[in-house]
């Protein structure tokens, strides 16, 4: 039986794939580690939680000893334009967070998870059909943690024997957690606006293609790679997934389908643009499909359709 610690638990992804674990596995059988942030509602009440700042290796352990973990979910990180603004911190969070996660999966026996990203890709990078395995030079703090972070993953998988699996995620939209500090982000923002105010301006251009995925394709690339036949893998640090492709005008052409008087304006923000146009405008995921059957079930129409109805009742209109 799993037994599965969360980190970043109340985060965008967390407090998601955490209520859907504890659907699989049992509620006792998946802790909540939380830090800054306590759980509420449905996330608090359903099941265990325990504080675990990563950075801390002591918290990692007295967790893992304490609920007998075989599995860590390893969610807490820093989102990429929070990244270039504190550097250092997202350095101290990304790499020794992860470092102090497999130190502890080294000596308790754990499967680990990591989310890589997008960001892992740069300048030199074939920004369209992005391969699995190609030019990995990011140029910025969160595309050097992510890139260094898959590395070390593979290192633990290689040297000790570690079972480390991440996937690159894409932007990922969602309508129970907003994101917090990604370059990413607008998508999100843009359906809270439309319902709120019918009208969004974004900070990034015209244009900007960028990888996308709805949460719930999200949540069940994690649990079916780590479900996945490991005879089968022949890359594990980590897999390019993707479901959709588009720029903010694709995304507001879609709500407007349904919100018809919806209004998109820009003010271009610099920094995010230039992550932004750093990374793949679509990616190549055929490893994926070919070494664990990975599918999405969303595609862009769908998820739009699914995210307005759902934050419209969220958010009463
Ligand atoms: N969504 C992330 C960000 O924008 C990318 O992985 O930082």
């Amino acid at each position: 039986m799993k037994r599965i610690l969360v980190t970043g638990a109340v985060g965008q992804i967390g407090s998601e794939l955490t209520m859907e674990l504890r659907h699989r596995y049992g509620n006792d059988s998946v802790v909540a580690g939380v830090n800054r942030t306590q759980p509420t509602g449905e996330l608090k009440e359903s099941g265990p939680f325990e504080t675990v700042d990563c950075t801390d290796i002591k918290q990692v352990e007295h967790a893992v000893k304490k609920y007998s973990i075989d599995c860590m979910y390893h969610l807490a990180a820093i989102l990429s334009v929070v990244a270039e603004a504190k550097p250092m911190p997202a350095w101290n969070v990304n790499m020794n967070g992860l470092r102090n996660v497999l130190e502890v999966a080294r000596e308790y026996t754990c499967a680990v998870f990591t989310p890589s990203s997008i960001g892992v890709f740069g300048p030199g990078t074939p920004l369209d059909n992005t391969p699995q395995d190609t030019v990995q030079r990011p140029n910025t703090m969160y595309g050097v943690t992510k890139m260094s972070g898959e590395l070390l993953c593979d290192y633990y998988h290689k040297r000790f024997g570690i079972d480390t699996r991440g996937l690159r995620y894409p932007g990922i939209i969602s309508c129970v957690t907003l994101p917090g500090g990604g370059t990413t982000d607008y998508a999100v923002e843009m359906f809270y606006k439309a319902i709120e105010k019918k009208a969004y301006t974004c900070t990034l251009k015209a244009g900007t293609f960028l990888d996308m995925m709805y949460m719930p394709d999200a949540i069940k690339s994690a649990i079916e790679v780590m479900e996945a036949d490991p005879a089968r893998l022949k890359h594990r640090n980590a897999f390019n997934v993707t479901a959709m492709s588009f720029d903010p005008e694709f995304l507001a052409a879609e709500i407007k389908k349904h919100i018809p008087d919806f209004m998109l304006n820009y003010e271009v923000d610099a920094v995010k643009q230039a992550i932004a146009d750093s990374w793949p405008n679509n990616m190549d995921d055929s490893c994926a499909r070919e070494e664990w059957d990975w599918s999405p079930d969303y595609n862009l129409s769908a998820m739009v359709k699914d995210m307005l109805e759902k934050l419209g009742e969220k958010l009463g209109k």
